[in-house]
């Protein structure tokens, strides 16, 4: 059983942030942002906006290409490090696009790797598991987990929702046909949110009676970042992860029609594709009009390039996600 890609599509919310807007907020400028990330504008979340029906919208649009009705869907994959149920969000989104045989729908969180370990996931339940379409949607808000005063990491991020069908096949026509994933939690020092305890003035039972343990209230830290050290590890691990991919998917980096990379920064995306010695005219880059949407940035890009007439049908990409925890990996598919 063979797995091909069939639809995409994404979202991002209304309100736009540019760098000026930014310089406004803490000490930078349009120049120190575009030259050092390459980024302009960037999408967030506002007012009564919500990631769960930003990701519908591009659910929505992924279904309405690959003409697949929501109940045909048999798997909802929703990649984000940022739902809005602890629990997951998937359920949720299943639930509002009425695909009514009550699939199997569940959440991966891998930051901005989270898509590509989608991807590879639902080609996995498609070969071993029976699965005729997956729904693989990449969402994130790490707008609500920035601290705004921190120039370092709040003039990076941006929010969106991205999707992408992927549907049984036979095997000939395989859309995805090699990938690489990692992840080195050593590195999590580098790149975190990590869980903060808070503990709570509630210490007292129901019958008044004093709680022997101290109750807690959790909440996340915003970004952590050393910005060099997530840099430096780009540069190295990316490019082999996406030689390793290209190794099991027995072609050379120069049969890559386009290259599509996690959007986090133009120098990280440059100094790939001169490693792989793939041509600027072969990478698609979105990142100037949305900053770095975590997951969501690889679909994104997809369904910008697929919609614009640049990716079209048969075409190879290489795409690799890098991020947090950390991890990083790539997939080699077919359009
Ligand atoms: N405006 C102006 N000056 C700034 C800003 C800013 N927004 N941010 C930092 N600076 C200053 C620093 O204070 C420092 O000043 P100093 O020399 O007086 O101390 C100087 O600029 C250099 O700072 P660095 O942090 O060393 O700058 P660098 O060149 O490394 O660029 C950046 C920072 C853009 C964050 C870069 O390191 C980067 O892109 N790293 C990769 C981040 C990334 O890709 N993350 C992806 C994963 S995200 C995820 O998984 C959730």
């Amino acid at each position: 059983q063979g797995c091909k890609l069939v639809g995409c599509g994404s979202a991002v919310p209304a309100l736009k942030i540019s760098n000026d807007d930014l310089s406004k907020i803490v000490e930078t400028s349009d120049e120190w942002i575009s030259v050092r990330t390459g980024i302009r504008n960037r999408r967030v979340l506002s007012g009564k906006d919500s990631l769960t029906a930003l990701s519908v919208e591009a659910a929505r649009k992924a279904l309405e290409m690959a003409q697949v009705d929501p109940d045909d869907v048999d798997l909802v994959l929703m990649c984000t490090s940022t739902p809005e149920d602890l629990f997951g969000s998937a359920p949720q989104i299943q639930k509002a696009l009425g695909c009514k045989r009550n699939p199997l729908a569940y959440d991966i969180t891998a930051a901005c790797s989270g898509f590509v370990l989608g991807l590879v996931s639902a080609a996995c339940h498609i070969r071993g598991g029976g699965f005729k379409n997956v729904l693989v949607i990449g969402a994130d808000s790490l707008s609500r987990y920035v601290d705004w005063t921190d120039r370092g990491t709040c003039i990076l991020f941006g929010d969106a929702a991205g999707a992408v069908v992927v549907q049984a096949c036979e095997n000939e026509e395989d859309g995805l046909f090699g990938f690489d994933l990692h992840s080195d939690g050593d590195g999590q020092r580098h790149l975190n949110a990590s869980i903060k305890e808070n503990e709570t003035d509630h210490a007292l039972g129901t019958n008044g009676s004093v709680l022997d343990f101290p109750p807690r209230h959790s909440s996340y830290s915003c970004i952590q970042m050393n910005g060099k050290e997530v840099f430096r590890f780009a540069v190295r691990c990316v490019p082999q992860s996406i030689e390793s991919a290209l190794v099991q998917a027995g072609i050379p980096s120069s049969s890559i029609d386009w290259l599509l990379l996690h959007q986090a920064n133009q120098r990280i995306i440059d100094a790939v594709a001169t490693r792989l010695e793939i041509p600027q005219k072969r990478v698609i880059s979105n990142l100037a009009n949305y900053g770095n949407t975590s997951a969501a940035s690889i679909p994104l890009a997809l369904d910008e390039a697929v919609r614009s007439g640049k990716v079209r049908a048969g075409h190879t990409i290489a795409a690799a996600g890098f991020g947090a925890g950390l991890t990083w990996g790539s997939a080699i598919v077919r359009w």
